[in-house]
């Protein structure tokens, strides 16, 4: 019997290596034959460890499994898919995965993620075979079509990044993903990366055939020991298969990739401060203009995008434009894969196509909060994304509506906090992030964020109040248009949102405060 445990970080990080160890024990002890796949979790956190069991009707869930269930769960009958407490019939029923539109995780939890025939079984590579048929043109033109935007956080069109790299003038370009997820409640890349690497090879290797780009890098922050050693291990396996390296897939072009591992600093998730510590220097950011697309890694043409924007491309190639433009509101185009976080009962990954409402992310898929306290603050897109209170539950997750309602949808985390949040302390929490984590090149962010900590003490403690609620607001504005990138361009964000949906927060401890 085939019987699945995840080899995920969030699932190992809650026992699971140990529940797939007892289960081999005991299996054995039981004279059952077991085959054992660590699959990529599917996403529900709450569930993990989930065991999954193959049976002719399907695969079984069974979740939360601890070591100390393993011999009742088999006593039970879990290697027959029999009933028990902890089991949640066929996993594909379950009401949170059933109701989602699972594109770019099509195969997350699905597959083995090293195993190549796997991969190809599940229609891996279809989206790069297609691409060796297209012309580049037709190639970025798919892109373009199917409304692909960037999943990092900025939604700027990939398909048109694409065609300036593809048409600038050059020996040498480059692929590079930025896989330095580093926005708090975000962890959708790394699953990605350690559910199925074969996805986001593939996405690399259309893109490089579509801009004519040799040489890939995959830049993976130091805190993602898992997604760097099955990354290494996929990209080795995909050079044996020919999938890689020269004469890819039996065309006569080269694409070669490596991984490249950062060093614990938020703003090397920046674009230009990746390139830089790419190239082996400290993560400073470089003004734009250039654009990396023109002058990226060592000064050469570059795509930078994102771990799910390159995990995209794959299934648009494969499936057609239409399939993917098909899904959405407005000009937010496809699935994103939100991840749910904090306070809050069911937490995960939710794919989705783009229009769901931040309602029914937190309230429908995620089941509210954890404590069971009433939801007070809910944070989209990073530490860098507006505090939402519950009356903006109906906003749809749309660049455009949240970009109009002063928020954004960033990378897709959503964190949820309960009714004894402190939202001043939030506040001064940005600016404090912001002042740890600058890189300190522009004085609007290396300065102002350490003043805007002072001046939120002072609001608290009572001190000049009102003309120092004015500077904080100033103080905010001058950062969002002085700095020099958006760390010190988006850190006012969380601050005026707390300002503007939760001003008793700001009172002081003398005055009436909630
Ligand atoms: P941006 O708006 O400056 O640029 C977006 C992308 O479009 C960049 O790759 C840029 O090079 C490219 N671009 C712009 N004009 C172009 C043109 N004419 N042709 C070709 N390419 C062009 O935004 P930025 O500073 O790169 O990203 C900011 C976003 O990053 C924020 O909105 C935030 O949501 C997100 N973010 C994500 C984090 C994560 O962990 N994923 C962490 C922190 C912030
Ligand atoms: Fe560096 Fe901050 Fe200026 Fe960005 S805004 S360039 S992180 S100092």
């Amino acid at each position: 019997v085939t019987v699945y445990v995840p080899r995920d970080s969030a699932a190992r990080s809650v026992g699971a290596d140990e529940v797939a160890g007892r289960i081999a024990e005991a299996a054995a002890a039981a004279g059952r034959t077991v085959r054992l796949i660590r699959n990529g979790s599917r996403g529900m956190l709450w569930l993990e460890p989930l065991v999954e069991v193959a049976t002719p009707a399907g695969r079984i869930a069974y979740g939360p499994v601890t070591p100390e269930d393993v011999d009742g769960l088999i006593a039970a009958g879990m290697l027959d898919g029999a009933g028990h407490a902890l089991c949640h019939g066929p996993t594909e029923d379950i009401d949170w995965l059933r109701d989602q539109t699972r594109v770019t995780f099509a195969r997350v939890g699905v597959v083995d993620p090293l195993s190549a025939e796997d991969f190809i079984a599940h229609g891996g590579l279809e989206g790069v075979r297609r691409a060796l048929k297209l012309t580049p043109e037709e190639t970025v033109a798919e892109v373009t079509e199917s409304g692909l935007r960037g999943r990092g956080g900025a939604g700027f069109p990939a398909g048109i990044k694409w065609k300036t790299v593809q048409q600038a003038e050059s020996e040498l370009k480059f692929v590079c993903c930025n896989a330095d997820e580093g926005d708090s409640g975000t962890f959708a890349d790394r699953m990605l990366m350690e559910g199925d690497p074969f996805t986001l090879i593939e996405g690399m290797t259309i893109a490089a055939l579509a801009v004519g780009a040799s040489e890939g890098y995959i830049y993976v922050r130091s805190e993602y020991p898992d997604a760097v050693a099955t990354l290494r291990a996929a990209i080795a396996t995909a050079y044996e298969r020919g999938w890689l390296g020269s004469d890819i897939l039996g065309s006569d072009l080269r694409f070669d990739l490596f991984v490249r591992v950062g060093a614990g600093a938020y703003i090397c998730g920046e674009e230009t401060s990746m390139l830089e510590s790419l190239e082996g220097k400290r993560g400073m950011v470089r003004a734009k203009p250039p654009i990396p697309a023109l002058e990226g890694l060592f000064g050469k043409p570059t795509v930078v995008n994102n771990v799910l924007t390159l995990g995209s491309v794959p299934m648009i190639l494969a499936d057609g434009a239409k399939a993917f433009a098909d899904l959405g509101t407005g000009r937010s185009r496809g699935t994103q894969v939100f991840q749910l976080g904090g306070n809050i009962a069911r937490g995960g990954i939710v794919e989705t196509a783009f229009g769901v409402t931040l309602g029914e992310l937190v309230e429908g898929y995620g089941g509210g909060t954890r404590s069971g306290r009433p939801v007070r603050a809910v944070q989209v897109g990073g530490p860098l994304g507006a505090y939402l209170p519950t009356s903006r539950f109906e906003l749809p997750m749309d660049y455009e509506a949240f970009a109009a309602a002063g928020a954004m949808v960033g990378h897709g985390g959503v964190v949820v906090f309960d009714e004894t949040v402190d939202m001043a302390g939030q506040a001064r929490f940005a600016m404090e992030f912001c002042a740890a984590e600058s890189c300190g090149k522009c004085t609007p962010c290396r300065v102002g964020a350490t003043r805007g900590v002072e001046v939120i003490d002072k609001i608290v403690a009572g001190e000049n109040r009102s003309a120092n609620l004015v500077l904080l607001n100033d103080l905010c504005d001058l950062m969002t248009e002085g700095s020099l990138c958006a760390m010190g361009g988006l850190t006012p964000m969380p601050v005026k949102s707390a300002l503007e949906h939760f001003p008793t927060d700001f009172a002081t401890t003398t005055e009436a405060r909630r």
